[in-house]
């Protein structure tokens, strides 16, 4: 059956995910769609939402889209970016100015669809730089705000035209500080576009079995059997669909694992009887010889993806089954992150999205059906197909595993802005009482979308976890070049850090996977393991001693979709517990906790 959908044109990726995740909620499908997107793409939506963007203006060329939407007899609604967008089109006008930032009231004026069911006042989000001031010929205001930073009412807050079935709000629905956004996005979902709430989780596998079944036919799949969630739940749909006897799982032993997580994974598959054609391939030497001397992140992504390929199919030509078709537990940020579009080559490769399988795809040689799911809907999904709650919320593991958390260096200090920024780093210190060295490395993180490569700085000293939150917002605010801030947990506080020449291998990784390995089984013992979202921990070349031995970094973060994420405090008894058991490793000669938000820093270090 086809469903009732919404498009969601991306301005900015994490606006569009958190505003396609609440119209599902609704149960009606929601597509992002890009903004370069041709026409003929829009037209079988009951609606378009046009996004918010945290790097467009409203002036900015980038605003270059599909304006050819408008003519479409489908109704629009604009938050933000596409609310001043929406005002433009039809006549009104934008200026830069009237920034607000944060809560404010929305004084609703008259009556409209978009707040039907809502009171006179309501408590908003807003984040922007430029205002609507007028509205064109058959618009009219819906909603002005108050308390912004001025105390000056600030208009056209809200604007719509019933006639048009066209709706603009300068503030964010989507985010869960608008007490009732998620009502306003029902109204216009339900209500303007008039969708029928169809897709469920049990539609999604009745149809999804349907597909597979079709896809496949009478051949069999060969799948890649990570043992994280999205493997397994791909793994058990796959056995539902087509039978236990015509899957062939592989799990391959990458070398990039957790400590004795293929053991683990195939326990689990024996579990759900979908061991009678496991087979597993222990390729850690072939993935470390392709590493081998490797120190750029993106490189690496590249390489381990394409080496899971070879050895897949070497697998498969040695077992005799290279006819099958290629299964993957593929989500949908997967494929949106990289789907060939503008901002494709900006944002990570995933490993199953490099060039051999996207030909792959196109020769329709690949299942995939989870494509469309988010994770918090593959947990749904896994919960309701009997998978254990343990496996289900387990914390995410990248596909490149270790690989993308073992940092490689060529030794060489990267100074540039440093002179600059250690004054300053050093001022904003003084006003914490502590003491702060701005590190000669980049490390990666987002700014408007885009990934960016700036300094991290290592904190020493006593303070509250608040004040630590407080001191790393005043330096991303205040430092121009800075995107993480680390705290160091040992007593001293090291006045000298230098980058050491290193690679991937077996000995760095073991390291690594012992580190990890404290980190995990700490934060069960300590009972918060299911209350954080994620906790990477990286091995970093730097060198504090003096003595060649590298650091530790534990980024413990709560987060619902990963386009986000606020650093979470771990108890002080595992600190400390961490600290001597870390410390004891040997080659390590520093452990400090990483406490950046996302943005700026990225989740993962690279
Ligand atoms: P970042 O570092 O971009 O990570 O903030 C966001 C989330 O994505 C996970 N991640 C990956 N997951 N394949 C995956 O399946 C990958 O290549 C990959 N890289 C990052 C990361 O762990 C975090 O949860």
């Amino acid at each position: 059956m086809t469903h009732d959908a919404i498009a969601v044109v991306d301005f900015g990726g994490q606006y569009a995910h958190l505003i396609a995740t609440k119209i599902r909620r609704l149960h009606v499908l929601a597509e992002i769609r890009q903004p370069e997107d041709p026409t003929e793409a829009f037209g079988r939506y009951k609606g378009i939402i046009l996004s918010g963007s945290p790097s467009l203006s409203a002036f900015g060329e980038d605003s270059t889209y599909n304006k050819a939407i408008y003519d479409l007899a489908v109704p629009i609604f604009g938050f933000c970016f596409g609310h001043q967008e929406i005002a433009k089109h039809y006549g009104g006008t934008v200026v830069h100015g009237g920034r607000e930032w944060g809560p404010a009231d929305l004084q609703v004026v008259g009556e409209s669809p978009i707040f039907k069911g809502l009171g006179r006042t309501e408590r908003v989000w807003m984040s922007h730089f430029d205002s609507v001031t007028s509205v064109g010929p058959g618009f009219e205001e819906l909603g002005y705000t108050t308390l912004g930073e001025s105390g000056e009412p600030h208009r056209y807050a809200a604007i719509g035209s019933n006639t048009l079935r066209r709706y603009g709000v300068q503030f964010h629905p989507e985010v869960d500080d608008t007490i009732h956004g998620d009502e306003m996005i029902a109204n216009f979902v339900l209500g303007v576009c008039g969708c029928t709430p169809s897709w469920t989780m049990e539609r999604y596998v009745e149809e999804r079995i349907e597909q597979v079944r079709r896809q496949v036919g009478g051949q069999s799949v060969f799948l890649l059997a990570s043992g994280g969630v999205d493997s397994t739940v791909a793994a058990r749909l796959l056995g539902m669909a087509i039978g236990a006897e015509r899957i062939n799982l592989l799990h391959v032993d990458n070398g990039l694992m957790r400590k004795d997580e293929s053991r683990a994974v195939i326990e689990v598959f024996r579990e759900f009887g979908l061991d009678r054609n496991l087979h597993f391939v222990d390729a850690s030497a072939t993935f470390l010889s392709a590493l081998e001397g490797i120190v750029d992140p993106e490189q690496k992504r590249k390489i381990i993806g394409n080496t899971f390929i070879e050895v897949f199919d070497a697998e498969a030509k040695r077992l005799g089954i290279e006819g099958h078709l290629l299964g993957q537990g593929t989500i949908y940020p997967d494929t949106i992150e990289t789907g060939g579009t503008k901002r494709a080559d900006t944002i990570k490769t995933h490993h199953n999205r490099v060039p051999v399988i996207e030909r792959m795809i196109e020769q329709g040689r690949v299942v995939e059906p989870l494509a469309d799911l988010y994770k918090v809907e593959v947990r749904e999904l896994g919960e309701k197909l009997g998978i254990p709650h343990r496996l289900v919320w387990r914390h995410p593991f990248p596909g490149p595993g270790l690989g993308v958390r073992l940092l490689c260096s060529t030794g060489e200090a990267h100074s540039e802005g440093l002179a600059e920024i250690e004054p300053r780093v050093a001022e904003v210190a003084a006003r914490y009482g502590v003491a702060a060295l701005a590190m000669p490395i980049k490390s990666v993180g987002v700014k408007a979308d885009l990934r960016s490569y700036e300094h991290p700085v290592l904190v020493s000293g006593a303070a509250t976890w608040e004040k630590r939150l407080e001191m790393a917002g005043s330096l991303f605010r205040e430092v121009p070049g800075i995107n993480r801030c680390i705290w160091n947990t040992g007593p001293g506080a090291p006045t000298q850090v230098k980058p050491l020449a290193a690679t991937v291998t077996r000995q760095r990784l073991d390291l690594l996977r012992e580190a990890d390995h404290l980190v995990m089984e700490g934060l069960r013992r300590h009972g918060v393991y299911d209350s954080i979202w994620q906790c990477p921990t990286a091995l970093v070349p730097l060198e504090v001693d003096g003595a060649g031995r590298e650091f530790v970094i534990v980024r413990p973060i709560h987060s619902e979709r990963a386009m986000t994420a606020t650093p979470a405090q771990l108890p002080e008894a595992l600190v400390a517990e961490l600290r001597e058991r870390i410390l004891s490793l040997p080659g390590v000669s520093g452990l400090a906790l990483d406490v950046t938000t996302k943005p700026p820093g990225t989740i993962e270090w690279e």
